[in-house]
C-alpha cells in the first residue's frame, strides 16, 4: 500500500474486504480487474466504484479511437473523467498531442490526478468544473478534437428494462449530451449503458452516414457499448 493516504474522508483507499461496505462489497473480488495497480494505492470515491471504466476496457477504447481516429484531430478530450480511468487510458496509449480531463467534483477529480501520477503519466490536462459549459468556453472553434464522453447512467433504473431508454437518462440525456458537444466537435465517442436502444442512436447519424457501435466485455459480457459519431474509420472490422 502506497504511504501517500488521502486527507479528505470520501476518498479512500481500501485495502481489505471488510473496509468495503455491503453494497459495495462485490468490487473487492473485481478491483484488480478494475484497476491493475489498485494495491499500489489507487485513490477512489464510493461513487466511483458505480462508474469507473475497467481498465482493460479503458484500454480497448483508447485503441479503439486512436486506430480509428479522424484525419487531424489531435486532442481528446474526456468530458466526464471521474477518478480517471479513461482519461489515463487516452494518456498512456501515446496517440494524443493532448489530453484533456474535465471533472465537476473536486474530490472526484483528486483521486484523477493521484491515479494518474501512480501510473505514471503526467501529461493530463485536468479542468474541475462543467463539461457542458467548460468545453464550449474553451475549446469552440477548435478542429482538431475528439470528445469521448462517460457520463452518468441515472434515471430508469439500469438493467430493470431490456432496452435502456436514452431519453430518460439523468442529468443528462442522449440529445443534451450529443447536441452540446457536436456543437464543439462532431468526433464524439459516446460510452453509454450496453442495453441503450440502438434507433435512439441511429437517429443521430447524418444523412447518409452511419454510426458505428462497438460492444465491450469482460469475460463474455457485455459491460457497455461505444456510440461512435463523426468520421471515425474502422475499415470493415470493429469485432472484438
Ligand atoms: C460514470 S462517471 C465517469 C467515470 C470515468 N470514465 C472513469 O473511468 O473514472 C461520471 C462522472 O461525471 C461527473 N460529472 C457529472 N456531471 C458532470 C459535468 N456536467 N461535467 C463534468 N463532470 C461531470 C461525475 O461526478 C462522475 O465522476
Amino acid at each position: 500500500m502506497a504511504d501517500d493516504a488521502p486527507e479528505e474522508e470520501e476518498i479512500h483507499q481500501w485495502d481489505s474486504p471488510d473496509q468495503f461496505p455491503d453494497n459495495l462489497k462485490k468490487y473487492w473480488f473485481q478491483r484488480f480487474q478494475i484497476w491493475s495497480l489498485y494495491d499500489k494505492g489507487v485513490w477512489m470515491t464510493e461513487d466511483a466504484w458505480f462508474g469507473v471504466t475497467p481498465e482493460p476496457i479503458a484500454n480497448k477504447i483508447a485503441t479503439h479511437i486512436s486506430e480509428s481516429m479522424p484525419k487531424g484531430t489531435t486532442t481528446i478530450i474526456d468530458a466526464f473523467s471521474g477518478v480517471g480511468g479513461n482519461a489515463i487510458a487516452f494518456a498512456r496509449c501515446g496517440a494524443f498531442n493532448e489530453v484533456f480531463a474535465i471533472e465537476k467534483d473536486p474530490i472526484t477529480m483528486k483521486c484523477a490526478k493521484h491515479n494518474a501520477k501512480l501510473y505514471g503519466v503526467t501529461n493530463i490536462n485536468f479542468i474541475v468544473g462543467d463539461s457542458l459549459v467548460e468545453i464550449k468556453k474553451r475549446f469552440l472553434g477548435r478542429t482538431n478534437l475528439i470528445i469521448f464522453a462517460s457520463p452518468p447512467w441515472g434515471g430508469t433504473e439500469y438493467g430493470a428494462t431490456d432496452v435502456f431508454d436514452l431519453s430518460l437518462m439523468e442529468p443528462y440525456n442522449l440529445d443534451k449530451l450529443y447536441k452540446t458537444y457536436s456543437r464543439v466537435s462532431k468526433h464524439l465517442v459516446l460510452y453509454l449503458p450496453r442495453t441503450s436502444d440502438l434507433n435512439q442512436i441511429a437517429q443521430y447519424a447524418p444523412e447518409g452516414k452511419k454510426v458505428e457501435v462497438a460492444h465491450y466485455c469482460i469475460q463474455g459480457h457485455s459491460k457497455a457499448l461505444c456510440a461512435y459519431f463523426g468520421d471515425f474509420d474502422f475499415g470493415e472490422d470493429l469485432v472484438e
